[in-house]
């Protein structure tokens, strides 16, 4: 399965092609750790979501006809440990306790939410607007077919589907976004697919339009050259193994940028950083020792508020 990635200013994708295969691999991997007795996730709308974009590898990964036992990150367990780290930040960000719901945020933006069913699993408050941002083509697959499922959403959601590069805050607006309400903001898996200066104008724009008290999680890179521009091949190797012929080095920007927890320190923002290592162990597992982790160790899962 060969997935056409190079990238071009302006360049859009459905969740089958380029960065948009990105997403539907998150999807595959939340599918994966949603099964069995003891699953660490639950997301039931994963598994069909998958199966409906119909990309084989992801197919045959989430029915477990591959596996691979010999390696510290691929092994089934491993992966599942990952994806469930990641997935319960974000969840918690919005509906643990102390999260943005119980800080009375009644407007949440998902920024470039690929197939993420946050706006249909959550247990939102009654009152809850969820702003789901993405390519038109992922938006228009992802609100299709959860319909054909019969699936519902829990809270009121908007979906919308606008290029992160060009006018989103206008297209937010236009679909009723309130900008004089806090919002609670995230950017998951999203930066590294931007350049430095399309990141920076995501912050600007996410920073105009948060009054204080607004939130926003994401995760943050101390070095990103040296993390992403150095490994991608290691990570397209590893992908490879599992059948996923996607060229990450291609899809993504690993130029000289300003670090998040930078960016959002010097606008005003409040940072709290959770490194993933505090992460594993905050959930029980234990992080894996291997050179990818090793490499990726530094990163940090980050929430701040608006001062
Ligand atoms: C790795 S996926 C993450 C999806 C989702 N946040 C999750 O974690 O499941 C990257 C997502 O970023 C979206 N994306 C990347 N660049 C974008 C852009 N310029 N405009 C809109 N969406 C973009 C892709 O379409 C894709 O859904």
């Amino acid at each position: 399965m060969t997935i056409e990635s190079a990238r071009s200013e302006g360049d859009t994708w459905d969740p089958a092609s380029s960065v948009g295969a990105t997403a539907t691999m998150v999807a595959a991997f939340r599918a994966m750790a949603s099964q069995g007795p003891d699953a660490l996730l639950n997301d039931p709308l994963a598994d069909p979501l998958v199966r409906a974009v119909g990309l084989e590898r992801f197919v045959r990964l989430i029915d477990g006809e591959i596996t691979i036992e010999d390696d510290p990150l691929l092994r089934r367990e491993a992966m599942n440990e990952q994806i469930a780290v990641r997935t319960r930040f974000y969840d918690d960000f919005f509906t643990g306790p102390f999260g943005a719901t119980d800080a009375g945020i009644r407007q949440a933006v998902i920024l470039a939410s690929g197939l993420d069913t946050r706006a249909y699993r959550l247990r939102w408050p009654e009152d809850m607007v969820v702003y789901e941002i993405d390519q038109p083509q992922v938006i228009e697959f992802k609100t299709r077919t959860l319909a054909e499922l019969g699936a519902a959403p829990t809270a009121n959601r908007r979906p919308i589907g606008v290029d992160l590069r060009d006018d989103w805050p206008d297209a937010l607006r236009q679909h009723g976004f309130d900008v004089n309400q806090p919002t609670a903001w995230i950017a998951e898996g999203l930066l590294i697919y931007l350049s430095h200066d399309a990141q920076d104008r995501l912050f600007d724009s996410i920073t105009a339009l948060s009054t204080p008290g607004s939130r926003v999680a994401t995760e943050h890179f101390p070095d990103p050259v040296r993390t992403w521009g150095e490994h991608p091949e290691g990570l397209s190797a590893r992908l490879n193994r599992l059948g996923v012929d996607l060229n990450i080095s291609e899809l993504i920007y690993p130029d000289e940028r300003r670090t998040v927890i930078e960016y959002l320190t010097t606008h005003g923002w409040q940072v709290t950083a959770r490194t993933i290592k505090e992460l594993y162990a905050h959930n029980g597992f234990e992080y894996p020792d291997d050179e990818m982790t090793t490499a990726v160790g530094e990163m940090s899962y980050v929430a701040a508020t608006l001062g």
